[in-house]
């Protein structure tokens, strides 16, 4: 498969708000051509780039979104799978598996769907990355987001047994680790759908915590530099966190006792 010119081809999935579109508006001002995705398609461009229909939750439209950029271009060098979506505040219980299952299906089977149909192409250059969107909920987990927390583990695990897998065919896998940012995550979340009256007053505390926090939460464009930082890495680390909460985070969680951990973490969140 032959580069038909010079420029980097990449893919980031989710690319109509938030993380996925600063991510894709700075990689193509970094020279790269760039392919966003919205589930609604070209509607949904924003025009400084293309956007291509997508929906992570089908094998159908992810082998069609591949398989036209790969006709259109001959190659993809770069995938930033950063499609997801949480699932409001509550209690774990508060959740029925179908909604475990679903938001499994967009945050991990999305990542590995859209892995299982490029790492082929990249296999066949010979060169390619992938950038997994994670979160701190990754390496550390919070009350009352258990699912989104346990989908973010997952992408680390599978992202760094990828990454040892691919590097001598010349792939290389990185995770980006964010702590709260300014997009429509909140307003996008689903709402639980096995809600019970025993979470009902920690449900709305937790909300009005996020709220604040969200508030004073960094730009998405923190993140897109670390996305462009990985992918122009030589030798890229497999984690990267993004901005300085996220930092500060993983400074603690390698840094801190178990115990004083646990205990900040409540303390942060202001619950008993
Ligand atoms: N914001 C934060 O605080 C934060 C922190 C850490 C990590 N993250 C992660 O960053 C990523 C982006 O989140 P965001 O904060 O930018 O949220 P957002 O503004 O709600 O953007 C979510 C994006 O995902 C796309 N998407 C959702 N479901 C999809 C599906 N089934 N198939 C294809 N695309 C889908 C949406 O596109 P369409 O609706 O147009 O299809 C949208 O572009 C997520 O993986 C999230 O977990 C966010």
């Amino acid at each position: 498969m032959m580069k038909k010119n010079d420029q980097a081809v990449a893919l980031v999935t989710g690319a109509s708000s938030g993380i996925g579109e600063a991510t894709a508006l700075r990689l193509a001002k970094a020279g790269y051509k760039v392919f966003g995705t919205s589930r609604r398609g070209a509607s949904a461009s924003l025009g400084s780039f293309e956007m291509l229909p997508l929906d992570v939750t089908s094998d159908a439209s992810v082998n069609a979104v591949v398989a036209e950029v790969i006709r259109r271009e001959g190659r993809l060098d770069l995938l930033v799978n950063n499609a997801g979506f949480n699932v409001s505040v509550g209690g774990a219980e508060e959740s029925s598996i179908q909604q475990a299952r679903d938001i499994f299906d967009t945050n991990f089977f999305g990542m590995v769907r859209m892995s299982l149909a490029v790492v082929p192409h990249m296999r066949r250059q010979g060169s390619g990355r992938i950038i997994n969107i994670g979160s701190v909920l990754g390496f550390m987990a919070m009350p009352y987001m258990a699912l989104y927390a346990a989908t973010k583990h997952a992408i680390e695990g599978y992202s760094e047994s990828l990454d040892h897998e691919l590097r001598t065919m010349g792939i290389r896998v990185s995770v980006i680790e964010p702590a709260f940012m300014k997009t429509a995550i909140d307003a996008n979340a689903r709402d639980a759908d096995a809600k019970l009256d025993a979470y009902r007053d920690v449900r709305i505390a937790m909300d009005a915590r996020l709220k604040e926090m969200l508030d004073v939460a960094e730009e998405p464009d923190v993140v897109a530099d670390t996305v462009l930082k990985a992918a122009s890495a030589a030798s890229p680390k497999a984690r990267y966190t993004a901005g300085t909460a996220a930092a500060r985070l993983r400074l603690m969680h390698t840094l801190l006792p178990a115990s004083l951990l646990d205990a900040g973490i409540r303390k942060q969140l202001r619950i008993a």
